[in-house]
């Protein structure tokens, strides 16, 4: 950065108040101020170290309290100074290289900063319930060493509105001057109030707030988003988040790893076979539909001493009974493109070897009833 824009950046963050991000900001900025005038440089040094040693320590031992709403004195955010997971995640690549890369520029900051560029500051995700949005906020947290603050949106929303706006910008207030990651929940829940008129002013007012919010985010922060309903949002809203990532329900290929997650110590005891057919059945439903069937077959499997193979091929049958004809002639494909063959899918699932090879084709071939492409 040239000087006249360091200066201008340095005064927003201290008139706002950010002293974390003018602590940073200013040890960033060292070598380059030694560079052009090194006795500038050896007195803001001194200054840093007075800081560092005096009340910024004593600030971190005494976190600032968390915003409460006034009325209730409830705490309007939930706050994990260590966040883990309890659930170790299987991404779809799209999104691991999404999430990976988001990492990286954190990493190299000061690489980044060298050359005048800022990392990404605010991501949207944006996809169905139960695909791993929240978790990937929880994700990023712990690989980034930060603590998670999540706002429920959806939460607060159904609050008298008068006051929530007022919430909600103390938990932005506090959030802006915090390490932490601000995780904005069930974000739709600010455009679903739009319906109800005697709240228009209010939440236009909101809107604002929001907007300008996520526009200048201070750079050391990170300010997350998750929606089921993306059609809900505004395009405004769309357009100020940095990056927004898609969160699609999960290929079979994503189930079958998810799956073999779920399983833990018991994948050992279960045919691969069985996983793919399992993954091929679940295929169009969400991760944590994926693990409440295999959670649950695992219970089944503990409390009534079955082997869990013999469970889940119980499950394999109930759920293929409980799929239209329809449906059950897309099992029966994606079933015979795993490598089963049509003897083996149609014991399975009742379909005709003819339908079978009428509608399996494999890169524009049919396969031939050994499996192999013809
Ligand atoms: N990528 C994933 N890998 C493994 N489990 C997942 C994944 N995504 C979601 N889950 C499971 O589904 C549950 C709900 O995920 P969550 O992130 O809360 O979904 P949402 O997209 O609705 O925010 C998680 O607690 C986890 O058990
Ligand atoms: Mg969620």
């Amino acid at each position: 950065m040239d000087p006249v824009t360091s200066f201008v950046h340095l005064a927003r963050i201290a008139l706002s108040g950010r002293r974390r991000e003018l602590v940073m900001f200013l040890r960033r900025s060292l070598p380059s101020i030694r560079e052009m005038k090194p006795e500038l440089a050896a007195e803001i040094n001194k200054l840093l170290e007075l800081t560092s040693a005096g009340p910024l320590r004593a600030k971190a031992a005494m976190p600032e309290p968390l915003p409460v709403d006034l009325d209730s004195r409830l705490e309007l955010v939930r706050h994990e100074e260590h966040p883990e997971m309890a659930v170790e995640p299987t991404w779809p690549s799209e999104i691991r290289d999404e999430l990976n890369q988001f990492i990286l520029e954190r990493q190299q900051e000061e690489h980044l900063a060298a050359v005048g560029v800022m990392p990404t500051r605010s991501l949207l995700f944006v996809g169905p319930p139960g695909v791993g949005k929240s978790l990937a906020a929880r994700y990023l947290a712990v690989q980034l060493h930060r603590p998670l603050l999540t706002l429920d949106l959806a939460a607060v929303m159904s609050s008298f509105l008068g006051r929530t706006g007022n919430n909600i910008r103390a938990v932005l207030d506090y959030a802006r001057r915090s390490s932490s990651i601000l995780l904005l929940d069930e974000f739709d829940a600010i455009a679903k109030r739009r319906d109800d008129s005697a709240d228009v002013g209010e939440l236009k007012r909101l809107v604002t707030v929001l907007l300008q919010a996520i526009d200048d985010w201070p750079r050391e922060g990170i300010l997350l988003a998750a929606t089921n309903h993306p059609d809900l949002l505004d395009p405004a809203v769309w357009r100020r988040f940095e990056r927004v990532i898609p969160f699609p329900l999960p290929s079979a290929n994503d189930i079958a790893a998810a799956i073999q997650v779920a399983l833990q110590d018991d994948t050992n005891r279960v045919s691969k076979t069985t996983i793919e057919i399992l993954a091929a059945l679940l295929e169009g439903r969400s991760f944590a539909d994926v693990r409440k069937v295999i959670l649950g077959a695992r219970r089944e499997a503990l409390v009534s001493k079955l082997p869990i193979d013999q469970v889940l091929t119980e499950r394999v049958s109930k759920l293929l009974n409980g799929q239209s004809r329809a449906r059950r002639i897309q099992t029966a494909v994606s079933l015979r493109q795993t490598g089963l063959t049509e003897r083996h899918v149609y014991d399975l699932t009742g379909v005709s070897r003819d339908t079978i090879r009428r509608r399996t084709k494999v890169g524009g071939k049919r396969i031939n009833s050994n499996g192999k492409k013809g």
